[in-house]
């Protein structure tokens, strides 16, 4: 009897012990004492090879592809033309240099103060086989050139997914984290905005380092689809010289397929991906309550389906939750407005950008708090996203290296250095994150959890959960 009662009591401390485990989800946050020897964040020189332009008359340059509709059964191909609007096609097929189809695209162009930009093409190319590598063509004669890509999987597919996260710049550290992207060959690259820090130059130069740029990450975007989200240096409000449309040089570029998911602008939108809903927001955009955003994000929530697309993942340039010096707060608007629904729609992750350090989350909440209650500190909360920032490609601003001490309570693990994340996505209810340390050009795997699908992987812990208490119950009432 003695001994019975002691397993029980044994067992009743465990099952105290799995319920405080999974309330608190973890122990204290680290904050990683890595110091980067400093290298120059200096931009990468316009005579640079990584800014080579191609050879031959009018050749495309700037070549990007993205997802072209709701569910990726097809892509947007984009590039640029320097010297002429013309040949304006994408030629296609499954195998190499033979090219079953042929496609027209669009062309455009515009100035940016007195900066006349290249002729900017885009075509959407529909009905893709999932699964299956494609090759395609552009540009004529001597001066065309041959990319191929694998086509995406299949909706909720079995397989795993690979997926890398990050921001970027055109820096010398930018290179080696680029170099990164596509040393691991992810399929997918979410992108948290802050795409070339452009605006950093004046007049002409603006224009010329969007450019830059686009040559810069074509080694990557050619390959695989980037899924892009807006950061505030793609906002180029510049008064001074006359140039004041919002993300002007951005739109023109970068195309998204926000029209596929019946929102009414380009920089808010959301695609289904392999097992993976991924709904893109801005942050410069309005969000309060009746402005188109909040209303198509209201609705976008409730197209998620979790039997077809069992992840749910929301990509923002404004961290919600951040504990650097760096921007602190400016994601408490957004956060104020959203975070309810992310946590009743059970999101598993949301990647930001904008602070140029890196920072973990566990799943904590802050929707009691109002400005009348008093509640005004974060609580663990298991139905809440991980909040991942990864603003830390390599930009020519530098790092932020300030963090609030003591490390708050949300706060898992934060360093100040270069790096990017990648997302195996394994089945429903696992999938493996890692965030990547470039440590001088090294790519140094720092920080990694499995993250278990809110959805999915909840469900199933509280099954269990419940099973074991309730066997313990029993055999307590038993004695
Ligand atoms: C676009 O290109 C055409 C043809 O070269 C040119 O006439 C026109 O001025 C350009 N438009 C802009 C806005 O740069
Ligand atoms: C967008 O709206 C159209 C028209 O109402 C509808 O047919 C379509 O299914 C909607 N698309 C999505 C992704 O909900
Ligand atoms: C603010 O919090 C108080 C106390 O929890 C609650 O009574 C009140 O309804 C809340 N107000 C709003 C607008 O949510
Ligand atoms: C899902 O993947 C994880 C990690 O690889 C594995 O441990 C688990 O058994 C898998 N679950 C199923 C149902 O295959």
């Amino acid at each position: 009897m003695e001994r019975r009662v002691q397993t029980m009591l044994l067992k009743f401390v465990l099952a105290s012990f799995v319920l405080l485990v999974s309330i608190r989800d973890g122990s204290a946050g680290i904050t990683s004492s890595f110091i980067r020897s400093e290298w120059p964040a200096v931009d990468i020189p316009l005579d640079h090879e990584a800014f080579a332009v191609p050879k031959g008359y009018n050749a495309p340059q700037q070549v990007h592809i993205t997802q072209g509709d709701y569910d990726g059964k097809a892509v947007i191909i984009s590039w640029v033309t320097p010297d002429e609007p013309g040949p304006n096609h994408v030629q296609y097929g499954t195998s190499e240099s033979k090219f079953q189809t042929s496609l027209e695209g669009t062309v455009t162009n515009y100035t940016f103060y007195e900066y006349q930009s290249g002729y900017i093409h885009h075509c959407v190319i529909e009905g893709l086989e999932y699964q299956t590598k494609y090759y395609y063509r552009i540009g004529s004669g001597d001066s065309s050139r041959e990319f191929g890509s694998k086509h995406l999987p299949k909706l909720n597919r079995k397989l795993p997914t690979n997926w890398e996260i990050g921001e970027l710049g055109q820096t010398f550290n930018s290179l080696s984290t680029l170099g990164h992207y596509i040393q691991k060959g992810a399929e997918t690259v979410l992108f948290v905005g802050d795409l070339c820090y452009a605006d950093r130059y004046e007049y002409n130069d603006v224009g010329l380092r969007w450019d830059t740029w686009g040559r810069f990450v074509e080694r990557s975007t050619a390959y695989h689809p980037w899924i892009w989200a807006a950061g505030n240096h793609e906002i180029d409000y510049m008064p001074y010289m006359g140039e004041v449309v919002p993300f002007k040089n951005f739109l023109y570029r970068y195309t998204t397929p926000y029209l596929a998911s019946n929102s009414s602008n380009p920089l808010w939108y959301a695609v289904r991906r392999a097992s993976a809903h991924i709904i893109v927001l801005s942050s410069y955009s309005p969000f309060v309550k009746y402005t188109p955003q909040y209303m198509w994000l209201q609705e976008e929530l409730k197209r998620v389906d979790r039997e077809k697309t069992p992840w749910l993942i929301v990509l923002m340039h404004v961290p919600l939750y951040n504990s650097n010096g760096a921007h602190y707060m400016e994601g408490e608007s957004m956060r104020s407005v959203f975070e309810s629904w992310f946590i009743k729609y059970k999101v598993d992750v949301i990647f930001a950008g904008h602070v140029h350090a890196y920072e973990r989350s566990y799943r904590f909440s802050n929707i009691d708090y109002n400005i009348t209650n008093g509640n005004r500190y974060p609580l663990p909360d298991k139905s809440a996203p991980v909040y991942i920032t990864v603003g830390d490609g390599g930009n020519q601003e530098g790092l932020a290296s300030k963090f609030l001490d003591p490390q708050p309570e949300y706060s898992a693990f934060r360093e100040a250095s270069y790096g990017h994340s990648t997302l195996e996505i394994k089945n429903r209810t696992h999938a493996i994150y890692h965030w990547n340390r470039n440590d001088d050009g090294k790519k140094v795997p720092t920080d990694s959890f499995v993250l278990h699908n809110q959805y999915w992987g909840s469900n199933r812990r509280r099954r269990k959960l419940k099973h074991f208490l309730l066997t313990v119950m029993d055999e307590i009432a038993d004695m």
